[in-house]
């Protein structure tokens, strides 16, 4: 397998002609159709055979390496023609990736078979070519022993995934040219080592061929220094050494040179006794005043690469884009270029809705800028090798990357990594994507798989990749699974999935940790989720020894599905007819099947900001400003300040940023009366805001990549107060129903919430359901008048039996009315959603603003946000889970309107700020449904004041939310008050 670019080459993506039989034992029958390729058979409209997902288990009931009978075998063929010019050439059939076995006849001829399904497989064809049409037909089989390694969290699929090309050298080719670019620990000096194997076919020599190679932007570097020769040596007879070689030799083997003195003399005359490689040529050089590669300046160079005849032809050229950086694993630190670096991190896979996992380039360019704009710098290429032009756009753009290997046993996790038959599978697995990937700066751990138990298969992977890359540290989660502290012949890094974090911050705290620890998968994206995720990076950003982690994962894979009529929605496990599937599980991602993003993106963009601010006091106007970077100053970003009350701005400036070195802080100050006169009420914030001073890839001019807001002394909040009204005569009906302004439901308590695919998954709603607090139906209610106010108190019932008690003291104010409300529930419910009440609105008030933490979705646990004055229409409170669920929430919510489009409606005032949401859709409609599509917008806004709200968590994979954002039993008081406006 080649890592180098062959110029000379042909695609042969575009439509070949198809016939899907039923099993690799059938024939083809005479009738094609046809298909794009790449493309996948299980994508296509009239296909028998559909996607399946499933987690964990095989599809089927078989055991290693048996499958099924009925195994979908797709034929895929196309005519192509060579140039005239490739007379005389050799020619190379490359096929990307297809799922899982691909077997390859070029005009009725066999060529071969292969079985690693995510890396490009090569066949020298020059044999079997013709002049004129040729034929090629890939034969593709969906299961085989090759199966059970790729058993990832994912749907399975069957086809071509990636390009078929053919390529044309000189019958003396470059056969692999791997480079190693180091740099030294000044920080500028690179180090380059070529390792490359000239190789022929035909019986041609390769002796006096040369590589030369030369950096295009470092003229100066002289090419001498980056090129040689090939010169065969021949083995002398042992009958025929020379008098001093045979005494060196027997020096040698008498043991004389122990402690490694051999003289460079002998050294010499031994030379000969070693067998060369044919065609092999080792470059190495030292090149000063680099420009280091790292994520943040992602400096490239351009490797030029000829490859010349004896007689100074050049045969062959090529190019390969190197950059020069340092990687280490020292004690608990990863070091790059000399910095511990965080690690923001995010799993991908290859996923596309539309073509299942076909992806162009430009996918997986847009996947990554994406990344960029919400501040992630790494990716693990969750569970196998992308594409080559993915790791080029790493390089590119700047990413660190942990490359996988394509080994993932999981339904037999410890067995086949044990068992020899799938010993040499995994030893080429990992070796071929080291010997493809090698050259790639932005790969910084080479992943032996992902939960494949530990086996000697692994072992052996291991060393192999070792000795192929010595410049490299090694990532396997299964090593260390269960034991921190071992593993270390498989992992240099303490890689753990899912971990708590009680359980990261002891193990830093232990005295015991001896790698760094940087979480392979954690905060499981999985519908409305990733709770606690700034207390994750709370204690990463504080505790030496740990360094980040990667989300899991990027996509969720919902695929775009036509249903009979004619809508469309995100398909996940069952939607094409599986019995046997995960469900919803594969929908767990930061971003939308279209990827557009969650609003837990907002969230990590905020964690994982390249600069921060801090102050001891604001209204001091005095506040330190941190370069969280590690190779770059602040000449990029611009910065501007305003101070709002209740979210409007009643002052602003910019400021010039100081040239604050790499993870150095610098005084900034501002000035303005209002930090600190407080002139009437409302609340004041100062607020920071640094964007890019230019347009990125990712982003144009302008873009903001940090934020900062502080509180300012503020006069404080109050309710409205009590006055006698016309409304109040009817805020409360003879059913002891309070009558809202515009209302359509009377408020009612509510200990519920449309299960989270947390809250579901890991039971909490079963609990909820136990409790009965879907349904509360009023047993009883009582009303006592006073001259200043009503009490209500109504005893409702759960579903099961269980007694809620409600008091509502109902105050009259100017145009409305302020009630006190009292929720008290049985002490034996440790675990509620939530604690407050909710109501529904006429429709047609269909604007929402509100002065809370904004503008994006927040809960408890989840609540990085401005609080500022936010509006939006109510559709648009609306989050479109793939599976829908409780959505919308906004927490330290002070006040809300619902107005029609001219301004009429209601405001709602809280006594203190507490989590509110306003939704087209009520919360047992949201639970009932599976598919977003499903969902019928009511025509009411369904409106939810909360005493207290459960956290988020991420339990449907993972630890769930911490204990102070979880919600109990017992008796809750809150006051809000309405006026019509
Ligand atoms: C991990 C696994 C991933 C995925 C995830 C849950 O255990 O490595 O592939 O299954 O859990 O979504
Ligand atoms: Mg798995």
């Amino acid at each position: 397998m080649l890592n180098i670019e062959h110029f000379e080459s042909l695609s042969l993506d575009g439509t070949w002609r198809f016939q899907l039989l039923r099993s690799p034992k059938d024939q083809p029958g005479k009738r094609w159709s046809s298909i794009p390729v790449p493309g996948l058979w299980t994508m296509q409209p009239d296909s028998f055979d559909k996607p399946i997902y499933t987690n964990v288990q095989m599809p089927w009931d078989h055991v290693a390496p048996e499958v099924p009978d009925e195994n979908p075998t797709g034929i895929y063929e196309r005519d192509f023609e060579i140039p005239q010019s490739w007379d005389d050439k050799r020619i190379v059939l490359h096929l990307g990736g297809y799922e899982s076995v691909a077997l390859i006849s070029v005009n009725g001829d066999e060529v071969g078979l292969t079985k690693d399904s995510r890396l490009a497989a090569e066949f020298d064809i020059t044999s079997f070519i013709k002049h004129g049409k040729n034929v090629v037909r890939i034969s593709v089989t969906k299961w085989s022993d090759a199966t059970y390694i790729e058993d990832q969290d994912q749907w399975w699929h069957g086809g071509i995934t990636r390009s078929v090309k053919l390529y044309a050298t000189d019958y003396v080719y470059i056969e692999k040219f791997a480079t190693t670019a180091g740099l030294k620990s000044d920080g500028t000096t690179g180090t380059l080592k070529v390792d490359a194997i000239i190789g022929s076919i035909n019986g041609k020599s390769v002796e006096g061929y040369s590589l030369r190679t030369s950096i295009e932007e470092l003229p100066k570097v002289k090419s001498a220094q980056l090129s040689g020769t090939y010169k065969s040596h021949k083995t002398p007879l042992w009958t025929e050494m020379s008098a001093e070689l045979q005494e060196a030799n027997r020096k040698h083997f008498a043991g004389e040179y122990w402690d490694g003195s051999m003289p460079e003399s002998a050294k010499r005359l031994r030379e000969p006794l070693q067998s060369p490689w044919p065609g092999h040529i080792v470059l190495e050089t030292t090149i000063p005043k680099v420009s280091a590669w790292s994520a943040e300046k992602p400096s490239l160079y351009t490797l030029r690469i000829e490859l010349v005849s004896p007689t100074g032809h050049v045969v062959e050229v090529s190019q390969q884009k190197i950059g020069f950086r340092s990687v280490i694993v020292k004690g608990r630190d990863l070091l790059v270029n000399g910095q511990r670096v965080f690690i923001y991190g995010v799993n991908r896979h290859d996923f596309n809705r539309h073509t299942g996992r076909v992806l162009t380039r430009e996918d997986m360019r847009q996947d990554l800028l994406e990344m960029k704009r919400w501040n992630f710098n790494a990716v693990r290429t969750s569970h196998y090798p992308n594409d080559a032009a993915f790791l080029e756009l790493c390089d590119e753009l700047g990413f660190y990357v942990i490359d996988e290997a394509n080994i993932e046993s999981h339904a037999f996790y410890d067995s086949i990594s044990n068992d020899p038959r799938y010993g040499s599978a995994f030893v080429e697995r990992v070796g071929r994507m080291v010997q493809r990937d090698m050259h790639h700066p932005s790969v910084i751990f080479w992943s032996l798989g992902n939960e494949s138990g530990i086996g000697k298969n692994h072992y052996a992977a291991a060393a192999f990749a070792r000795s192929l890359d010595p410049s490299r540290p090694l990532h396997y989660e299964g090593a260390i699974n269960g034991d921190w502290r071992g593993g270390h012949v498989l992992t240099d890094v303490i890689c753990p999935m899912y971990p708590s974090i009680k359980a990261i911050v002891s193990h830093a705290k232990s005295g015991k940790q001896d790698r760094p620890l940087i979480m392979c998968e954690y905060s499981h994206a999985m519908g409305n989720s990733n709770g606690t995720l700034k207390e994750y990076w709370d204690a990463i950003h504080s505790l030496p020894g740990l360094q980040g982690g990667f989300i899991w994962e990027f996509w969720d894979h919902g695929i775009e599905q036509t249903l009979a009529d004619g809508s469309k929605r995100s398909a996940y496990g069952g939607d094409f007819g599986e019995t046997r599937h995960d469900g919803n599980f594969v929908c767990d991602g930061m971003v939308f099947p279209d990827r557009t993003p969650k609003p837990a993106m907002h969230e990590f963009k905020a964690l994982a900001a390249p600069v921060a601010f801090s102050t001891t006091k604001a209204g001091s106007g005095s506040f330190t400003i941190t370069n969280r970077q590690f190779f770059k100053d602040l000449t990029d970003f611009g910065c501007t300040w305003n101070i709002t009350r209740d979210g409007q701005v009643i002052d602003s400036g910019t400021i010039k940023l100081p040239k604050i070195a790499p993870r150095k802080s610098a005084k900034i100050r501002i000035t303005s009366k209002f930090l600190t006169k407080i002139d009437g009420p409302g609340e004041r914030f100062v607020n920071f805001s640094v964007f890019n001073l230019h347009r990125t890839d990712w982003a144009p001019a302008g873009y903001e990549v940090a934020w900062s807001q502080f509180a300012l002394t503020s006069r404080k909040l109050s309710l409205p107060s009590a006055k006698t009204s016309d409304l109040f005569e009817v805020a409360v009906n003879d059913a002891g129903e309070l009558q809202l302004p515009f209302g359509v439901i009377a408020p009612q308590p509510t200990l519920w919430r449309a299960p989270t695919d947390n809250d579901r998954i890991a039971h909490f709603a079963d609990t909820w359901e136990q409790y009965g607090v879907r349904d509360l139906e009023r047993i009883d209610c009582m009303i006592t008048e006073s001259a200043k106010s009503y009490k209500v108190t109504s005893l409702w019932q759960t579903s099961t039996g269980f007694k809620i008690k409600q008091v509502q003291v109902v105050t009259p104010i100017a145009n409305g009315y302020s009630v006190k409300e009292t929720i008290s529930t049985p002490k034996q419910f440790s675990d509620l959603a939530r604690v407050g009440i909710n109501f529904e609105i006429d429709g047609s008030l269909s604007q929402f603003t509100y002065l809370g933490i904004g503008p994006n979705e927040t809960y408890p646990d989840r609540k990085i946000g401005r609080v500022g004055k936010w509006s939006s229409s109510v559709f648009e409170q609306y989050i479109p889970y793939v599976r829908p669920q409780e959505n919308g929430g906004h927490a330290g919510v002070r006040w809300f309107t619902l107005t029609d489009t001219s301004g009429h409606g209601i405001r709602i005032d809280l006594d203190k700020p507490r989590q509110v949401s306003v939704n087209p859709f009520r919360a047992t409609e949201l639970a009932d449904a599976t598919h977003d599509v499903e969902l019928r917008p009511t025509g009411n806004t369904v409106v939810t004041i909360d005493a207290a709200h459960r956290g988020l968590g991420t339990a449907s994979c993972g630890p769930d939310t911490l204990a102070q954002y979880l919600v109990s039993g017992g008796t809750y008081s809150f006051t809000w008050s309405v006026r019509a406006i």
